[in-house]
């Protein structure tokens, strides 16, 4: 099946949101402003992958009268950011839904072999009960978000949604593959992968870019 008719992939398609990859694609964007336009790009996914929230009922009082409104529980939620780059996106979704309880886990791409290697998770104890959106900007070979995903799974987490910025076709087959029916939201979905299982045409490191680790990007 074509990847864009698959009923889990969801590829954002938003004039401002495309203007705003395009900045993050740019080589001379810097450190501050490529951090911001990823909490920004965030804000705007984030909206559409929480569109599916149940709300309840609460009792307020407008200056007119006492009326039930839509409340969301954000008890029910749970970000969980996949070191290092995910933390980029973390910001944005709490602008959304403040105070909401957040994950971690830790894992990087070995540089030889491309698979991840984990050394950091801390999830809720409670993660079975929550909506997860787990966060990661690159899905590239798909191996990190796989593994992250197994990984919320043997804690015990029932509903979880993937939100990417940019994707690989070879990426988003894996993702499909291993989690069928597990949503996908992307921003913008890619050529292919190079030899080093880089993005093209991408927009290089991404955690190297949100956190100034490679020399002549900060401003
Ligand atoms: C990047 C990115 C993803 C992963 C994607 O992280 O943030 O986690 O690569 O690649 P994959 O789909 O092929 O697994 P990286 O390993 O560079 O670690 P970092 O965020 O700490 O820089
Ligand atoms: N990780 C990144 O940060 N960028 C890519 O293009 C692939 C993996």
């Amino acid at each position: 099946m074509a990847i864009k008719n698959h009923p889990n992939v969801t590829i954002l398609d938003h004039p401002l949101l495309k203007h705003k990859i395009t900045k993050l694609r740019d080589k001379t964007t810097k450190t501050n402003e490529f951090k911001s336009l990823v909490r920004e790009v965030s804000i705007l996914e984030g909206y559409e992958a929480l569109k599916h929230l149940k709300t309840t009922l609460e009792e307020i009082e407008t200056p007119l009268e006492k009326s039930m409104e839509p409340v969301v529980d954000r008890k029910s939620l749970c970000f969980v950011p996949i070191l290092r780059a995910g933390l980029g996106m973390v910001e944005g979704m709490l602008e959304l839904v403040p105070g909401c309880t957040c994950g971690h886990i830790g894992l990087y791409r070995d540089e030889v072999t491309k698979e991840p290697v984990e050394y950091y998770c801390k999830l809720p104890s409670d993660i079975s009960e929550k909506n997860v959106y787990l966060l990661d900007p690159m899905l590239a070979t798909g191996g990190s978000a796989i593994d992250a995903v197994r990984i919320l799974k043997e804690h015990g987490a029932k509903r979880i949604t993937f939100i990417s910025i940019i994707a690989a076709p070879e990426g988003v087959e894996a993702f499909c593959k291993a989690y069928p029916d597990i949503p996908l939201v992307i921003g913008a979905l890619d050529r292919c992968l190079d030899e080093r299982a880089y993005i093209c045409p991408g927009l290089g490191d991404c955690g190297d870019r949100i956190f100034g680790t490679t020399k002549g990007t900060t401003s």
